[in-house]
């Protein structure tokens, strides 16, 4: 039997964070596709129209819960609802992030706590709690972190994004090592420049900073990628199911670069 044509996530339950559009909601999909059921979360009281077109292909398989990662009550809501409609959570998909940037000298205290309360808060309490459920239900489950490039090397104007992504890849590293003799397995994936809403503001940003017209600056950065372009949502799903799947079963404590070769490891 070719075991690549089965359903690679068949019994998986995973939570995906900030999938109401770009990364997120496309992981989602693959996930879906691939056999599992899906509880996602996004701050928006109601579905995105995406999201929500979604929903109606898989109306068995997939529940949306209005979530703030950064309010720790709204996470464990999230868990209890994922359990109560679709058992034990074995994956989490630890996506939910904003952008933002300032010259290292302007940017200000509230920069810093609305980069970190949702990068670096939010994405810790949310794996924590997830690992707990892991551990309660004897799950050996698989935690994806997102971190990014810019989590590998600083950059003048966009420090504290910057640092946010860099403690992801530390936290990776600790939370692996404290689950290993658990079976639970934690990694991350690195993207490069990914097309997403999230890029359309950083565009718009940089367009402010550097004094570049509109979309210049995704210009630069897609023909300073190796391969040559920017990535789109579909490519960071291979590494998301493979990293989600049993097939990596060996495989933790890792941040995987899904950049077109811009970082090398
Ligand atoms: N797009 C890129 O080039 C790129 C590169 C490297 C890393 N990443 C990372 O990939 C992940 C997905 O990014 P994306 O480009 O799809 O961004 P996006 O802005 O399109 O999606 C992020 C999602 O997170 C949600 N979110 C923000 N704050 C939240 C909160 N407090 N609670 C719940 N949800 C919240 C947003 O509503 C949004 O739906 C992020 O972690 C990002 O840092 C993106």
């Amino acid at each position: 039997m070719n075991t690549l044509l089965l359903p690679r996530l068949k019994d998986k339950h995973a939570v995906l964070t900030g999938a109401a559009g770009g990364i997120g909601l496309a992981v989602t999909a693959a996930f879906l596709s691939h056999g599992a059921h899906c509880t996602v979360a996004d701050r928006g009281e109601q579905p995105t129209p995406e999201l929500a077109t979604l929903m109606a292909a898989h109306p068995d398989t997939l529940q949306y819960v209005a979530t703030d990662v950064t309010q720790l009550e709204e996470v464990d809501a999230l868990i209890k609802a994922a359990q109560r409609r679709f058992g034990p959570i074995t994956t989490l998909f630890n996506n939910a992030a904003v952008f933002d940037m300032a010259p290292l000298l302007d940017s200000d205290e509230a920069m810093y706590n609305k980069l970190f309360s949702v990068n670096v808060k939010g994405a810790f309490f949310v794996m924590q709690k997830v690992l707990a459920q892991m551990v309660d239900n004897q799950v050996k489950g698989s935690v994806i972190n997102m971190a990014s490039q810019a989590g590998r090397r600083g950059e003048a104007l966009v420090s504290h994004y910057c640092a946010s992504k860099a403690a992801i890849i530390s936290y990776t590293q600790s939370a692996a090592l404290a689950m290993a003799p658990q079976g639970i397995r934690v990694n991350g994936i690195a993207p490069g420049v990914i097309d997403t809403p999230m890029w359309q503001h950083v565009d718009a940003l940089f367009a402010r900073h550097e004094n570049l017209p509109l979309g210049e600056k995704k210009k630069r950065v897609g023909e300073a990628v190796p391969m040559g372009y920017m990535g789109t949502p579909a490519d960071i799903c291979g590494a998301a199911v493979f990293l989600a799947s049993n097939e990596a079963a060996y495989i933790t404590a890792q941040t995987l670069n899904v950049d077109g070769g811009s970082v090398m490891s």
